[in-house]
Protein backbone atom coordinates (compact mmCIF):
# COMPACT_ATOMS: atom_id res chain seq x y z
CA UNK A 1 0.00 0.00 0.00
CA UNK A 2 1.36 3.21 -0.91
CA UNK A 3 2.05 5.84 1.88
CA UNK A 4 -0.16 8.49 -0.25
CA UNK A 5 -3.36 6.03 0.89
CA UNK A 6 -2.38 5.81 4.45
CA UNK A 7 -3.77 8.52 6.63
CA UNK A 8 -2.34 10.23 9.53
CA UNK A 9 -4.72 8.66 12.32
CA UNK A 10 -6.66 5.62 12.51
CA UNK A 11 -9.57 7.47 13.20
CA UNK A 12 -9.86 8.57 9.45
CA UNK A 13 -10.86 5.19 8.54
CA UNK A 14 -13.97 6.11 9.91
CA UNK A 15 -14.83 9.43 7.64
CA UNK A 16 -16.50 9.45 4.49
CA UNK A 17 -13.93 12.17 3.38
CA UNK A 18 -11.33 9.90 3.38
CA UNK A 19 -12.08 7.44 1.38
CA UNK A 20 -13.25 9.47 -1.08
CA UNK A 21 -9.64 11.34 -1.07
CA UNK A 22 -8.57 7.70 -1.06
CA UNK A 23 -10.15 6.78 -4.14
CA UNK A 24 -9.60 9.68 -5.76
CA UNK A 25 -5.99 9.02 -6.45
CA UNK A 26 -5.52 9.10 -10.06
CA UNK A 27 -3.63 6.01 -11.12
CA UNK A 28 -2.64 4.66 -7.55
CA UNK A 29 -4.20 1.81 -6.27
CA UNK A 30 -6.02 -0.21 -8.99
CA UNK A 31 -7.35 -2.59 -6.03
CA UNK A 32 -7.08 -3.36 -2.52
CA UNK A 33 -8.42 -6.35 -0.42
CA UNK A 34 -8.61 -5.88 3.54
CA UNK A 35 -7.59 -9.09 5.30
CA UNK A 36 -8.68 -11.49 2.67
CA UNK A 37 -8.38 -12.39 -0.75
CA UNK A 38 -11.18 -14.65 -2.43
CA UNK A 39 -8.59 -16.94 -2.76
CA UNK A 40 -8.34 -17.68 1.30
CA UNK A 41 -12.01 -17.90 1.55
CA UNK A 42 -13.39 -19.58 -1.27
CA UNK A 43 -13.54 -23.33 0.04
CA UNK A 44 -15.64 -21.76 3.14
CA UNK A 45 -18.04 -18.95 0.77
CA UNK A 46 -18.73 -22.11 -1.34
CA UNK A 47 -20.16 -23.49 1.52
CA UNK A 48 -21.92 -21.20 3.25
CA UNK A 49 -23.89 -19.98 -0.01
CA UNK A 50 -24.13 -23.03 -1.92
CA UNK A 51 -26.18 -21.49 -4.72
CA UNK A 52 -24.18 -19.60 -7.34
CA UNK A 53 -27.72 -17.76 -8.53
CA UNK A 54 -28.05 -16.21 -4.53
CA UNK A 55 -28.76 -12.54 -4.45
CA UNK A 56 -25.53 -10.87 -2.58
CA UNK A 57 -25.70 -7.26 -1.20
CA UNK A 58 -21.96 -6.44 -0.85
CA UNK A 59 -21.49 -3.95 2.03
CA UNK A 60 -18.59 -1.50 1.73
CA UNK A 61 -17.06 -3.06 -1.29
CA UNK A 62 -14.34 -0.65 -1.79
CA UNK A 63 -12.05 -1.38 -4.89
CA UNK A 64 -11.60 -5.04 -4.14
CA UNK A 65 -11.37 -8.02 -6.06
CA UNK A 66 -13.72 -9.69 -4.11
CA UNK A 67 -16.47 -9.33 -6.29
CA UNK A 68 -15.15 -9.72 -9.54
CA UNK A 69 -14.08 -13.06 -8.37
CA UNK A 70 -16.59 -14.35 -6.52
CA UNK A 71 -18.72 -13.26 -10.25
CA UNK A 72 -15.98 -15.24 -12.62
CA UNK A 73 -16.73 -17.78 -9.61
CA UNK A 74 -20.43 -17.89 -10.92
CA UNK A 75 -21.96 -15.74 -8.57
CA UNK A 76 -23.24 -13.44 -10.75
CA UNK A 77 -26.21 -11.96 -8.84
CA UNK A 78 -23.71 -9.35 -6.72
CA UNK A 79 -25.06 -5.91 -5.83
CA UNK A 80 -22.50 -3.59 -4.51
CA UNK A 81 -22.54 -0.55 -1.74
CA UNK A 82 -20.23 1.67 -1.02
CA UNK A 83 -20.90 5.51 0.60
CA UNK A 84 -17.83 7.03 -1.91
CA UNK A 85 -19.57 8.26 -4.95
CA UNK A 86 -15.97 8.25 -6.66
CA UNK A 87 -15.42 4.52 -5.93
CA UNK A 88 -19.05 3.96 -7.24
CA UNK A 89 -18.33 5.48 -10.49
CA UNK A 90 -14.90 4.13 -11.17
CA UNK A 91 -16.09 0.53 -10.11
CA UNK A 92 -19.31 0.35 -12.45
CA UNK A 93 -16.82 2.23 -15.26
CA UNK A 94 -14.31 -0.99 -14.89
CA UNK A 95 -16.77 -4.05 -14.34
CA UNK A 96 -18.80 -3.15 -17.32
CA UNK A 97 -18.19 -6.29 -18.63
CA UNK A 98 -20.50 -7.52 -15.78
CA UNK A 99 -23.65 -6.56 -16.13
CA UNK A 100 -25.11 -8.66 -13.40
CA UNK A 101 -23.60 -6.64 -11.05
CA UNK A 102 -24.89 -3.41 -9.38
CA UNK A 103 -23.04 -0.36 -8.14
CA UNK A 104 -24.68 1.47 -5.98
CA UNK A 105 -23.79 4.80 -3.72
CA UNK A 106 -25.32 3.87 -0.01
CA UNK A 107 -24.43 3.82 3.38
CA UNK A 108 -24.49 0.56 4.81
CA UNK A 109 -26.82 2.13 7.90
CA UNK A 110 -29.14 3.79 5.68
CA UNK A 111 -29.93 0.67 2.97
CA UNK A 112 -31.99 1.70 0.61
CA UNK A 113 -33.36 -1.84 -0.73
CA UNK A 114 -36.80 -3.56 -0.06
CA UNK A 115 -36.90 -5.76 3.38
CA UNK A 116 -36.47 -9.38 2.84
CA UNK A 117 -34.92 -9.60 -0.75
CA UNK A 118 -31.43 -10.35 -0.19
CA UNK A 119 -30.04 -14.16 0.26
CA UNK A 120 -26.37 -12.84 1.39
CA UNK A 121 -25.13 -9.84 2.59
CA UNK A 122 -21.16 -10.07 3.10
CA UNK A 123 -18.72 -7.13 4.98
CA UNK A 124 -15.48 -7.74 4.45
CA UNK A 125 -13.75 -4.88 6.69
CA UNK A 126 -16.33 -2.32 6.43
CA UNK A 127 -17.94 -2.87 10.14
CA UNK A 128 -14.13 -2.38 11.28
CA UNK A 129 -14.26 1.30 9.70
CA UNK A 130 -16.83 2.78 11.97
CA UNK A 131 -14.93 1.22 14.87
CA UNK A 132 -11.86 3.52 14.81
CA UNK A 133 -12.83 6.17 17.02
CA UNK A 134 -10.37 7.18 19.48
CA UNK A 135 -11.33 5.56 22.24
CA UNK A 136 -11.32 2.18 24.68
CA UNK A 137 -11.89 -0.38 22.78
CA UNK A 138 -13.27 -2.51 25.38
CA UNK A 139 -15.87 0.34 26.06
CA UNK A 140 -16.58 2.08 22.67
CA UNK A 141 -18.48 5.55 22.14
CA UNK A 142 -22.05 5.27 21.70
CA UNK A 143 -21.77 6.51 18.14
CA UNK A 144 -19.92 3.58 16.94
CA UNK A 145 -22.35 1.28 18.89
CA UNK A 146 -25.04 3.31 17.17
CA UNK A 147 -23.20 2.63 13.65
CA UNK A 148 -22.99 -0.87 14.06
CA UNK A 149 -26.15 -1.77 15.29
CA UNK A 150 -27.68 0.12 12.30
CA UNK A 151 -25.79 -1.65 9.97
CA UNK A 152 -26.53 -5.17 11.63
CA UNK A 153 -30.16 -3.51 12.13
CA UNK A 154 -30.53 -2.60 8.23
CA UNK A 155 -28.17 -6.11 6.97
CA UNK A 156 -31.16 -8.14 8.93
CA UNK A 157 -34.23 -6.36 7.37
CA UNK A 158 -33.24 -6.57 3.79
CA UNK A 159 -32.68 -10.43 4.09
CA UNK A 160 -35.07 -12.97 3.46
CA UNK A 161 -36.23 -15.39 6.16
CA UNK A 162 -33.09 -18.14 5.86
CA UNK A 163 -30.66 -15.95 4.81
CA UNK A 164 -26.86 -15.40 5.82
CA UNK A 165 -24.68 -12.63 6.63
CA UNK A 166 -20.93 -12.76 6.59
CA UNK A 167 -18.81 -10.72 8.17
CA UNK A 168 -14.97 -11.03 7.55
CA UNK A 169 -12.27 -9.04 10.60
CA UNK A 170 -9.27 -9.38 12.39
CA UNK A 171 -11.88 -8.26 15.43
CA UNK A 172 -12.07 -11.06 17.99
CA UNK A 173 -15.64 -12.15 19.53
CA UNK A 174 -15.50 -10.29 22.38
CA UNK A 175 -15.20 -7.29 20.54
CA UNK A 176 -17.80 -8.46 17.59
CA UNK A 177 -20.55 -10.42 19.54
CA UNK A 178 -22.11 -7.73 20.97
CA UNK A 179 -23.24 -6.51 17.40
CA UNK A 180 -23.90 -9.82 16.00
CA UNK A 181 -26.12 -11.73 19.05
CA UNK A 182 -29.83 -10.96 18.64
CA UNK A 183 -32.42 -13.09 19.62
CA UNK A 184 -34.07 -13.92 16.14
CA UNK A 185 -30.65 -15.29 14.78
CA UNK A 186 -28.54 -17.58 15.03
CA UNK A 187 -24.66 -17.01 15.66
CA UNK A 188 -21.24 -19.18 14.11
CA UNK A 189 -17.75 -17.69 14.34
CA UNK A 190 -15.21 -19.48 12.96
CA UNK A 191 -11.26 -19.17 12.92
CA UNK A 192 -9.20 -18.05 9.87
CA UNK A 193 -5.29 -18.12 9.89
CA UNK A 194 -2.36 -18.97 11.41
CA UNK A 195 0.01 -16.65 13.41
CA UNK A 196 -2.28 -13.72 12.75
CA UNK A 197 -5.90 -14.91 13.05
CA UNK A 198 -8.66 -13.78 11.10
CA UNK A 199 -12.61 -14.43 12.24
CA UNK A 200 -15.55 -14.96 9.65
CA UNK A 201 -19.10 -14.14 11.62
CA UNK A 202 -21.68 -15.52 10.25
CA UNK A 203 -25.44 -14.51 11.01
CA UNK A 204 -28.23 -16.69 9.96
CA UNK A 205 -31.93 -15.33 10.04
C1 LIG B 1 -11.76 -1.13 5.10
S1 LIG B 1 -12.52 -0.81 3.55
C2 LIG B 1 -13.02 -2.45 3.05
C3 LIG B 1 -13.24 -2.55 1.56
C4 LIG B 1 -13.57 -3.94 1.03
N1 LIG B 1 -14.77 -4.49 1.65
C5 LIG B 1 -12.43 -4.92 1.19
O1 LIG B 1 -12.63 -6.00 1.73
O2 LIG B 1 -11.31 -4.63 0.76
C6 LIG B 1 -14.06 -0.06 4.06
C7 LIG B 1 -14.93 0.38 2.90
O3 LIG B 1 -16.23 0.66 3.42
C8 LIG B 1 -16.69 1.90 2.95
N2 LIG B 1 -17.56 2.41 4.05
C9 LIG B 1 -17.20 2.75 5.30
N3 LIG B 1 -18.27 3.11 6.03
C10 LIG B 1 -19.34 2.98 5.20
C11 LIG B 1 -20.74 3.21 5.36
N4 LIG B 1 -21.24 3.66 6.52
N5 LIG B 1 -21.55 2.97 4.31
C12 LIG B 1 -21.05 2.51 3.13
N6 LIG B 1 -19.73 2.31 2.91
C13 LIG B 1 -18.89 2.52 3.94
C14 LIG B 1 -15.46 2.74 2.66
O4 LIG B 1 -15.71 3.72 1.66
C15 LIG B 1 -14.49 1.65 2.19
O5 LIG B 1 -14.59 1.45 0.80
Amino acid sequence: MSDRVLPQKNEEYGSKEYWDQRYNLESEEQSFDWFKSYADVADLLREIVPVKSSRILMLGCGNSTLSQDMYEDGFKNIVNTDYSRVLIEKMRHKHAYAPEMEWHEMDIRDLKFETDTFDVAIDKGTMDAMMTAKADVWDPPEEVVQNCNREVDEVLRVLKKGGVFIYLTFGQPHFRKRYLERPETTLEIRKIGEAFHYYLYIVRT
